[in-house]
């Protein structure tokens, strides 16, 4: 069968995924990159070896950006935590993989991959949240991913973080500078190497013997908690999704996360969402964009 190429360009990590026509996942892969790498060069070096795997097969391909995306023009205006503006990575993707190469939000193709046949598949409205460097947000509403003018779900950088935490975007308070990766390793002082997943599961560990890194972690849960609330008083969605690196650390902040939701949702008694930990592990925006490539493929060749 035909193969649709997903992509994902992140800052310490890079991913790969191949899906075929039954919706299948053929492959997935992750990549480190190095301190000091160019996560866009590792990107296309797995890229090719992927397809390498797949001669002839690949038809199309989507790439993952963590950041602000003008899908129209296959352009990045923003992606904070890589210090990306208005560039264009699927340009070079596409010229040395020979193949059309569009570019959406990291959390957003994540989102539907879960919402089709992951954590969420199942319920209408589903709120994906991705943890990586930045916090991600992908929402569902009647069966659609929302995208408003182009750039809705970015809740990384709502104002509901500690109010003295510098983000990468440049503000103060962005509930990423509080709840995302980098903090966290840093309050429970892990520097270890490896992805997100990786990382996330030593601080994991350390929270089983550390009194310190367990409390780190129940602020950690309060203050992903109360974003959720915020989130979910807008939207009301049935499901919650934590994917990334939320998921090794669900043990220690779900409970905790669902406690402070239930607290700060007005309409907690009448209706609370269910929680859920993310399926498709950190290879989900990979995943979504592999399916989102073969799909354009296949309407393109229905509107012939
Ligand atoms: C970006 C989002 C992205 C998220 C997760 C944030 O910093 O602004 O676009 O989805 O990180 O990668
Ligand atoms: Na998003
Ligand atoms: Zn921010």
């Amino acid at each position: 069968s035909v193969l649709g190429l997903g992509l994902e360009v992140n800052v310490d990590y890079v991913a790969a995924a191949l899906v075929d026509l039954a919706g299948s996942r053929v492959l997935t892969t992750t990549r480190e990159v190095p301190q000091g790498g160019d996560a866009l060069d590792v990107l296309e070096g797995l890229a090719l070896e992927v397809r390498r795997e797949a001669p002839g097969r690949i038809v199309g391909a989507h790439l993952a950006v963590p950041g602000l995306v003008e899908r129209d023009h296959a352009t990045v205006r923003l992606a904070p935590n890589l210090g990306w503006t208005d560039t264009r990575p699927g340009d070079r993707l596409a010229a040395s993989l020979g193949l059309p190469v569009q570019v959406d939000n990291d959390a957003n193709l994540a989102a539907v991959a879960e919402a089709t046949h992951g954590a969420a598949r199942g319920t209408a409205s589903s709120l994906y949240i991705t943890g990586t460097v930045g916090i991600g947000g992908g929402i569902v509403q009647d069966g659609r991913l929302v995208r408003g003018s182009g750039f809705a779900g970015e809740v990384g950088h709502m104002p509901v973080g500690q109010p003295d935490r510098r983000c990468a975007c440049g503000r103060l308070g962005c509930w990423e500078a509080t709840v995302g990766l980098r903090p966290t390793l840093a309050a429970v002082d892990v520097t270890g190497e490896g992805t997100p997943m990786e990382r996330a599961a030593q601080v994991a560990k350390r929270a089983s013997t550390d009194p310190a890194a367990a409390d780190v972690l129940r602020s950690l849960a309060t203050d992903l908690g109360r974003g959720l609330a915020a989130l979910c008083t807008v939207l009301d969605p049935e499901t919650v999704v934590l994917g990334g690196y939320f998921q090794p650390l669900a043990p220690w902040i779900l409970d905790d996360a669902d406690a402070t939701l239930a607290d700060r949702l007005p309409s907690a008694d009448a209706h609370r969402p269910t929680l859920r930990v993310g399926e498709l592990g950190i290879e989900a925006a990979a995943l979504g964009a592999a399916e989102q490539a073969l799909a354009d493929v296949l309407s393109g060749v229905a509107a012939l």
